[in-house]
């Protein structure tokens, strides 16, 4: 697939979602924060929003649930019209059945990790997913500072999935600019959000062709 990016509607405007979320055409996914005030301190958007962005976007929806028993949530999200559901692993109780719903659903399974999360205890998971998202940041806000202690998690995330001969992808969250896109390439990511850089910027478009570019070198 090479390398992807996910601009973050959280950094948008949230009165124009539609326009905001067709405005950038170069994006791979868009990439959507389901945030409940619980499992992190900020409230967004749920199943009627995503809903709602499926109809008025072909872009694929890639949706990060930052909530509380998304075992109970994650399918409802590949119902309201998303392509891959990303769930939370310090919050899932039960990560083999949700992924497996998930998948049976049509959609692509994912499982997050916040910055003081390993992946060691989850190697025998790999199989059950299609995608692991490493977060770089404390997750709950855009604009948050990019953590470099993160980037040898991506490494040996990377190094256990060649081990096993799976391909899954590793999708990197949190601080992602031209400044930092480089070093995660480098250490195996190849799925890229970026919600400040992308929206902030003044040609939304060519940031993301920026941001492919160096990852891609
Ligand atoms: C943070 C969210 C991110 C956020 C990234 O909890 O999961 O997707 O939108 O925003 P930036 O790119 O500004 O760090
Ligand atoms: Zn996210």
């Amino acid at each position: 697939m090479g390398i992807q990016i996910a601009p973050s509607i959280l950094s948008a405007d949230f009165a124009r979602l539609a326009d905001e979320a067709t405005a950038v055409s170069s994006a791979d996914w868009l990439h959507v924060d389901v945030m409940d005030n619980h499992f992190v301190p900020n409230l967004t958007l749920g199943m009627p929003v995503v809903e709602s962005l499926a109809k008025a976007t072909n872009t694929p929806l890639d949706c990060h649930l930052m909530i509380e028993d998304p075992d109970r949530w994650a399918p409802g999200y590949v119902e309201a019209g998303a392509a891959s559901v990303t769930f939370h692993i310090e919050a899932c109780r039960a990560p083999i059945r949700t992924a497996r719903e998930i998948r049976a659903k049509g959609a692509r399974a994912a499982m997050a990790l916040r910055p003081a999360t390993p992946i060691e205890p989850y190697e025998d998971l790999l199989a059950e997913l299609d995608m692991i998202l490493i977060m770089t940041v404390e997750p709950g806000f855009g604009g948050q500072k990019f953590l470099d202690v993160c980037v040898p998690k991506i490494r040996r995330t990377r190094q256990l999935l060649d081990k096993h001969g799976l391909d899954l992808w590793i999708e990197i969250d949190g601080g992602v600019s031209a400044d930092t896109i480089e070093r995660c390439a480098e250490a195996g990511a190849d799925v890229f959000v970026a919600g400040t850089a992308v929206y902030a910027a003044g040609d939304p478009n060519a940031m993301v062709e920026q941001l492919r570019g160096l990852a891609e070198q």
